[in-house]
Parts: structure tokens; C-alpha cells; sequence
């Protein structure tokens, strides 16, 4: 039997399961961890289950011998000293696929409700000032024959992408690699993201947050999407400089952003709160009773799997030489 650290307790069944075969012990509430107090959390415990707001710094790997699998509950991994781990002979698991199509659809309902001022409508009605129909009340901004922009063509992009055919919008896409499907169905690839931004309407991220994607959106860039431009961000906050995005609506050039996540999340750039061409969500790209169970689900197949002696299903990276 072996020791299973929790940093939360998921929601569904798997952690239940995970414990008649395991010994699982499960935080209770409380401020991410990181570093040394991480370590201090997984003492000698075999495995990791860890959120995407836990720092699983090189010094988790070295203060915690024993530990062979760090199993975040997310698919974006910024969270973890990858190099470290593999070095270190730790498996590093994710979960993808499983909250694909859930962030893709949280992507589009933030596309909609800020080109159609949602949240905005909706708090007007609340505080009781819907006057009447008027033909030019509270216009928005019409979808069909637009042109989206999408950064990262990976799973989560994809589907954006796909959906976008349903609202009669152009595609431009920039990624590490063309995905040639989409081309035949219509959508342009364009290698420089410096290119690609003067032709889009809405600009959409879906890349991991990098050492190379960190503030990948920045004054220079955000400039260079056309006057009236909407921003949405369901990835990382760190890949917007969040106050050249807030100047830029300040200054008029951009005409909103749909934001799910924030640059130093979970706090909120104060420019951003006052302003009502922004609809802003506490990330909750993935956030669905299904796909949270099914995450929940995916992480406890890879501690199994390691703790089993075997390959994890959804690893991130594969170690040197795996710990023992
Ligand atoms: C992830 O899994 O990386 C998401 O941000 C969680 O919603």
C-alpha cells in the first residue's frame, strides 16, 4: 500500500476508489501550496495530486525522495518544474481531452457575451434601468463574417475553431504546427502572430503558458489587432500583460475582452473591475460537474498506474529513470 497526498478533495468517487487500494490523505480547504510547505504537505508520500495553483517547485522533488508522480488536476502544467521532475525521475500526468470540450465552450459563451455585452445587459436589467425595446439600445457587435483569431491550434483550440463554423465567422490560425484539416475546411494558417493579428476581429488564446508565451499578448501586440478588437483569454493570465490590456481598452483600441483568467490570478487588476466592456469569469474554463468527475477520474487512473509500476496514461513527461 502506498501513501497518496491530496492537495483538495475532487469532486466524485475516484479519490474513494483511489483509497480502497491506497493510503490517501486529503487537505482540507486552504491557500495553495508551494515549496517548502508543499513538501512539508507530501512528507514521504508516494504520490502527488496537486491544483494548478500549487508550485511544485525542483525542491518538492528534492526534499520528498519517495515521491514518484505529481498528478495535477489540469491540463496546463505551469505549475510544475518539469525539468526538475524529469530529472529527478518523477512522472509529471495532466489531464487532457477530458475538459476539451467544456473550455471550448466556456471560450465561446465569453466570445459571445462580451461582443454582445451579456454582462453587461444583464446587471442593467438587475439594477432595474430596461426602459423599453429601443432600435439602438445597447448595441453589440455582429459575429457572422468575422474573422477569429486563434493562438495554439492544440485540442482545446481545435474545438474553438470548429465551433466557430456555426457562427459564420472566418478562421486564422497560428501554432507550432498547421493542422491541415482545418485548412481544407477553410481556416488560414499564418506562422507569425505578428501577421495574424491585423486580420482578426476576436483573438481567442488557447497556447500553454511557456517560458516563450509569458506576456505573448503585450502592448506592441495588442495594438496591432484592428481598432474595436476583442480579446479572449480561457488559458493562462500570465500570457496577457494585463496592464497594457487594460491601457489598451483604456485608450479605445480594443472594444472589450472576455477574460477566465488572470495574471496574477486569483487577484484582479483593479482596471479591469470598473469597466463594462469586460466580462470577467473566476476561471471556470472546465468547470462542469462531468468534466470536473471525469478529471477527477483521469488523475487517479495515473497515480494508480505509476503506483502499479506501469506507464500512466496522460503523462507530461516521461522521467530519466523513473524512482522506485
Ligand atoms: C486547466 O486544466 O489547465 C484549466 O485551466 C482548468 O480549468
Amino acid at each position: 500500500m502506498s501513501e497518496v497526498a491530496v492537495t483538495a478533495a475532487l469532486p466524485g468517487q475516484a479519490l474513494a476508489l483511489l483509497a480502497e487500494q491506497h493510503r490517501v490523505r486529503v487537505r482540507p480547504p486552504g491557500p495553495p501550496l508551494g515549496g517548502r510547505e508543499l513538501a512539508r504537505f507530501v512528507g514521504d508520500a508516494d504520490a502527488l495530486v496537486c491544483l494548478l495553483a500549487d508550485r511544485v517547485t525542483a525542491e518538492v522533488f528534492v526534499l520528498c525522495p519517495r515521491l514518484k508522480v505529481v498528478a495535477d488536476y489540469a491540463v496546463g502544467v505551469n505549475n510544475v518544474d518539469l525539468e526538475a521532475a524529469r530529472t529527478s525521475g518523477v512522472w509529471v500526468t495532466n489531464t487532457p481531452d477530458v475538459l476539451t470540450g467544456a473550455t471550448a465552450d466556456l471560450a465561446w459563451a465569453l466570445i459571445l457575451a462580451v461582443t454582445r455585452r451579456v454582462a453587461e445587459g444583464d446587471l442593467l436589467v438587475r439594477g432595474g434601468e430596461f426602459t423599453g425595446w429601443r432600435p439602438d439600445y445597447m448595441l453589440g457587435v455582429g459575429l457572422q463574417g468575422k474573422a477569429l483569431g486563434i493562438v495554439g491550434m492544440g485540442r482545446i483550440g481545435r474545438a474553438v475553431a470548429r465551433r466557430a463554423a456555426a457562427f459564420g465567422m472566418r478562421l486564422y490560425y497560428t501554432s507550432p504546427e498547421r493542422v491541415p484539416p482545418f485548412e481544407a475546411m477553410g481556416a488560414e494558417y499564418v506562422a507569425d502572430l505578428d501577421a495574424l493579428l491585423p486580420q482578426v476581429d476576436v483573438l481567442s488564446l488557447h497556447c500553454p503558458l511557456t517560458h516563450l508565451t509569458r506576456h505573448l499578448i503585450d502592448a506592441r501586440r495588442l495594438h496591432l489587432l484592428p481598432r474595436g478588437a476583442f480579446l479572449v483569454n480561457t488559458s493562462r493570465g500570465e500570457v496577457v500583460d494585463e496592464g497594457a490590456l487594460v491601457a489598451a481598452l483604456e485608450d479605445g483600441h480594443l472594444g472589450g475582452a472576455g477574460l477566465d483568467v488572470y495574471e496574477n490570478e486569483p487577484t484582479v487588476h483593479a482596471g479591469l473591475l470598473g469597466r463594462s466592456d469586460v466580462v470577467l469569469l473566476p476561471h471556470l474554463g472546465s468547470a462542469t460537474t462531468e468534466t470536473r468527475t471525469a478529471m477527477a477520474d483521469l488523475v487517479v487512473e495515473n497515480v494508480l498506474a505509476v503506483l502499479a509500476g506501469a506507464e500512466p496514461p496522460t503523462p507530461v513527461i516521461k522521467p530519466l529513470v523513473p524512482r522506485q
